[in-house]
């Protein structure tokens, strides 16, 4: 999607469709509907007056050659109560019209920007939303509808030139809004077009187009390290297992610190020998989303290059039943030393980060945070809604949570608590890898803190958020590309 700014004045722009928003209550006249020339007001009072028009969420409003514009079309969007609009509120409402006219076979389409059109984060969160929404999961679909792809968003500023800080915007949109659909198209591919290897693969081509130093080790560097957590959980597949590492180190950044990005990166989880059942087992595909998600960060940062140093780790590999799988009672030794009974070969996500916090310790992190579709419980505490944040450091929590709310993106903090170690005590090791049903979300991200030890780490359980299980006015059904935008928004505004 190419994205631009229009300069000349509104009622000259010869394009198929400009689109404004109101707000509920004065449809015709507030919103940016409150710019369009008069003669095409007097319509659209006529259509609030007969309830056509009445400014609700993402209520799509089609007028064919409106009065006073050269526009072939107006749209008029939908943006709900005024006092509660902001960014993320505009994010969708760009989103809800780019899908409702991406359906209607328009290509080319222009956002009229309100007043203050030229502030960054509003730009930002135009582009964002327009480049989220122009996105399906319906990839192997052979009659799949690519010509509904749109080619153009151009924001018309109504007369003035675009700032500096609009371009800006505009850029930084386009890139963290395709950072995550990359993410996004990762988590899609079924576990057959994504294994571990493939999963590196993509990592390689992006660092390689994107200038980032990558690395990738295999099964013989993953025993040869003594991951003994990540190996068990690999040993029972075919596909051999992948640890891939990718950096961004900026000549001009501080040396410290060095913030680690773990995402769990199983391309299928099927439980293992403590097999799931078979009903809804496919959506385990997306097991690698924790991954996907930070090596599209990766592929932000690349381009926005904030100064900081960031290094990905993801430990990639399938959970697999076999004659050579890892058993319920297996003790297995982590990289760290510390012994794990493993009473659960499903509880597979905190072993294989066990492993890889480690290593980006050795790595030389200072700073540790992991995406990881880790539990089922955090779906039944929070749904598909909202993230989980667990962790040690309340100053990276805190950065972590204010992120989340500027990059629209839902996270709440859950409690860690020493109280709870005792539900993944063993009896013949250091740790068992379940803590039961009660809290499973909780004992889940404590068993993974005890691998990051002393250093300051932030865990984002994204088993609920990793995707949308239903088509939305403004976001397609399938994967989100969770938690992307809250981890860029913080490296970008990392202070240094
Ligand atoms: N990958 C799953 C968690 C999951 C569940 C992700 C639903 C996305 C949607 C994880 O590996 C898992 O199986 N967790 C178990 C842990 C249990 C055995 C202690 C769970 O949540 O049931
Ligand atoms: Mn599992
Ligand atoms: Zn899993």
């Amino acid at each position: 999607m190419k994205l631009e700014f229009l300069s000349e004045p509104l009622a000259q722009l010869h394009i198929p469709v400009l689109v404004a928003y109101s707000f509920e209550d004065a449809a015709a006249s507030s919103g940016t509907v409150e710019r369009l020339p008069a003669e095409v007001r007097g319509l659209l009072e006529e259509l609030q007056a007969s309830r056509e028009l009445t400014g609700k969420n993402f209520e799509c409003t089609l007028v064919h050659r409106p009065a006073g514009l050269a526009a072939q079309k107006l749209l008029v969007v939908g943006a709900g109560k005024k006092q509660k609009f902001n960014d993320a509120q505009l994010r969708r409402v760009v989103g809800a019209a780019v899908r409702y006219l991406r359906g209607r076979g328009i290509h080319d389409l222009a956002w009229l920007l309100d007043g203050a059109g030229g502030r960054l984060d509003s730009v930002q969160a135009a582009a964002e939303g327009a480049v989220l929404a122009d996105y399906d999961a319906d990839r192997y679909r052979t009659e799949r509808e690519a010509e509904r792809r749109i080619d153009r968003l151009a924001l018309a500023t109504g007369g003035t030139a675009a700032s500096g800080t609009a371009w800006a915007g505009l850029e930084r949109g386009r890139i963290i809004g395709e950072a995550q659909n990359f993410a996004r198209d990762l988590v899609n591919e079924p576990s057959n077009r994504m294994t571990p290897s493939i999963l590196a693969e993509r990592a390689e081509e992006m660092a390689e187009r994107y200038g980032l130093e990558c690395q990738v080790l295999g099964p013989q560097e993953i025993r040869d390290l003594k991951m003994g957590a990540f190996w068990g959980v690999a040993q029972g597949s075919e596909e051999p297992p992948r640890l891939i590492v990718v950096r961004y180190s900026p000549a001009d950044a501080p040396p410290a610190p060095i913030i680690g990005l773990v995402g769990k990166g199983i391309t299928f989880d099927t439980g293992g020998i403590s097999i799931k059942p078979s009903e809804n087992m496919h959506e385990m595909k997306t097991d690698m989303a924790g991954g996907a998600a930070m090596l599209g960060v990766m592929q932000a940062i690349a381009q926005l290059k904030p100064r900081v140093r960031v290094t990905a780790v993801v430990p990639a590999t399938e959970n697999m039943p076999s004659g050579k799988a890892f058993k319920p009672g297996d003790v297995i030794t982590s990289m760290s030393g510390k012994t794990i009974e493993v009473l659960n070969t499903d509880a597979e996500g905190r072993l294989v980060l066990a492993d890889a916090l480690t290593y980006a310790k050795q790595l030389g992190c200072t700073v540790l945070i992991d995406a990881a579709t880790l539990t089922g419980a955090v779906t039944i505490a929070l749904g598909n809604i909202t993230t989980g944040v667990f962790g040690s450091s309340r100053e990276w929590i805190d950065r972590v949570l204010k992120s989340a709310a500027a990059a629209g993106e839902k996270m709440w903090q859950m409690p860690v608590d020493d109280d709870y170690r005792e539900q993944y005590k063993s009896l013949i090791a250091d740790l068992a890898n379940t803590g039961g049903r009660y809290g499973g979300a909780i004992t889940a991200a404590m068993f993974v803190g005890e691998f990051a030890g002393d250093t300051p780490w932030v865990h984002l359980d994204i088993a609920g958020t990793r995707w949308s299980n239903e088509e939305k006015p403004f976001f397609a059904k399938g994967p989100t590309g969770a938690p992307l935008r809250t981890l860029v928004h913080l490296l970008v505004n990392h202070p240094g």
